[in-house]
């Protein structure tokens, strides 16, 4: 058969990677696909820019709706990134009968509900493995390779920007913005870091992986989120001493019949696999009930990674070209009229330990006033440091971790001891997974 020819969307980090993939790699992956995969037009916003891959062969333009509209196009990269103009295109390369790949996680877990509809309307194919951990080819393996199982937990390290942040600070000691200007350069973090910082990203993440693990429609906004930008090197250094490392997690889990789907930064033992997961690196543990746990782990962004997920999706779909559009394998691992509506736990319902950090004034009674209002809701303390005042200060960090205990009851808890007077800055509290 003549070759597939390819339009992408967008030739930034992850564009021009696939485009170099693509070329460096060009004919293993013919041999995989069958045909002779070729880029013959990119879409870009500046003509003059310099790229990491050659465009020999490759029409430029900026207008990235005329590759949705050319005929001698068969498959859409869509690389660019953001949500309003990359949904046209998608929506509109489907109109025009093109099978579309793509890595936008933020399009995927906001508007994938309306795209798949779309595709299966059309008979075609969207493919997004690139949107969740970079390299590492978690969507296949659950929507797959795990087709026999109950999925129970995902949970995981799915922002490498977060994970880069806390494990620099944890290392090294350095400053919280040179670290994310680092992870800028390198092209790790989001196009906008607030993404990334403040857990947007990996909540985004989270929200695919919930609907392939238990067969849900897409409902990023049901995800409790927060991100790293308070967790300081204090924390990190308390949390060190007391044998944790602090770990920013995307957790799903089955829990009776609703999901707890949460994002935020995690105390984890320092001798769990999660804690070791260091650097830019991704790591993702699945329990089905039938395989049991299994651990994923590799780069979860840069260039070289997601083009390797972005490739692989191109291969397959090249495959499928010739396949019959009602028996593939579906967009989110269950047939479309299966999928089904799982109750969220609240997050005030979630049971967890905790690690507390008070700023409280230096003086007699403190420590027991605080102890009776945790007492009084039913927390019960796990461990307990007092850290001694610098000559300068007037107040002292108190560290806790707790035994497991609701949310909720935490929650009154410590707005109780922040309005006290000898309470001098908000409390800091990172959730402990065990
Ligand atoms: N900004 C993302 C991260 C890139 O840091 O993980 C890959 O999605």
């Amino acid at each position: 058969m003549g070759p597939v020819n390819i339009g992408v969307v967008g030739l930034g980090t992850v564009g021009a990677g696939t485009v170099q993939v693509l070329q460096k790699n060009g004919v293993e992956i013919s041999r995989r696909a069958g045909r002779e995969i070729r880029v013959t037009h990119a879409a870009v916003r500046n003509l003059e820019s310099r790229r990491a891959c050659s465009l020999e062969d490759i029409e430029l333009t900026v207008d990235a709706m005329s590759l949705v509209h050319n005929q001698d196009i068969d498959v859409v990269l869509e690389l660019m990134g953001g949500c309003e103009h990359a949904y046209d295109i998608v929506i509109s390369a489907l109109r025009q009968k093109k099978h579309v790949v793509t890595a936008n996680k933020a399009l995927i877990a906001t508007k994938g509900n309306e795209i798949f509809d779309e595709a299966s309307k059309q008979g075609l194919v969207v493919a997004f493995e690139a949107a969740v951990a970079g390299g590492i080819p978690i969507i296949k393996a659950i929507r797959e390779s795990f087709s026999g199982n109950k999925i129970e937990n995902v949970e995981g390290i799915l922002n490498g920007t977060c994970n880069y942040i806390l494990s620099e600070i944890s290392d090294r000691g350095c400053d919280y913005d040179e670290v994310l200007a680092v992870a800028q350069d390198l092209g790790y973090a989001e196009t906008d870091p607030y993404f990334d910082v403040e857990g947007i990203d990996a909540a985004h993440k989270l929200t695919i992986l919930a609907s392939i693990a238990y067969g849900t429609h897409l409902n990023f906004e049901s995800i409790h989120v927060e991100g790293i930008s308070n967790i300081t090197h204090a924390d990190i250094s308390y949390a060190r001493e007391l044998g944790y490392r602090v770990k920013h997690l995307g957790i799903a889990r089955r829990q009776n019949d609703a999901l707890d789907l949460r994002v935020h930064p995690c105390l984890l033992a320092s001798d769990q696999i999660l804690a070791n997961v260091c650097g830019v690196m991704n790591a993702v543990k699945v329990n089905g009930d039938a395989v049991g746990e299994t651990l994923f782990y590799g780069a979860g962004a840069g260039a070289g990674p997601t083009a390797s997920a972005v490739v692989a999706d191109l291969v397959d779909v090249v495959r499928t070209l010739t396949s019959d559009p009602f028996n593939r394998v579906p967009h989110l691992a269950f047939q479309p009229s299966e999928l089904s509506s799982f109750a969220v736990t609240p997050i005030e319902d979630t049971v967890t330990a905790q690690y507390l950090r008070l700023t409280v004034v230096d003086k007699p009674g403190v420590l027991g006033d605080v102890t009776k209002i945790l007492g009084d809701e039913g927390v019960s303390i796990r461990a307990i440091s007092q850290k001694e005042r610098h000559m300068d200060a007037s107040a002292v960090p108190v560290v806790i971790v707790t035994h497991q205990v609701r949310e909720g009851s935490l929650n009154r808890a410590i707005a109780e001891i922040e309005s006290l007077a000898i309470s001098v800055a908000p409390i800091v509290r990172i959730r402990l997974e065990e």
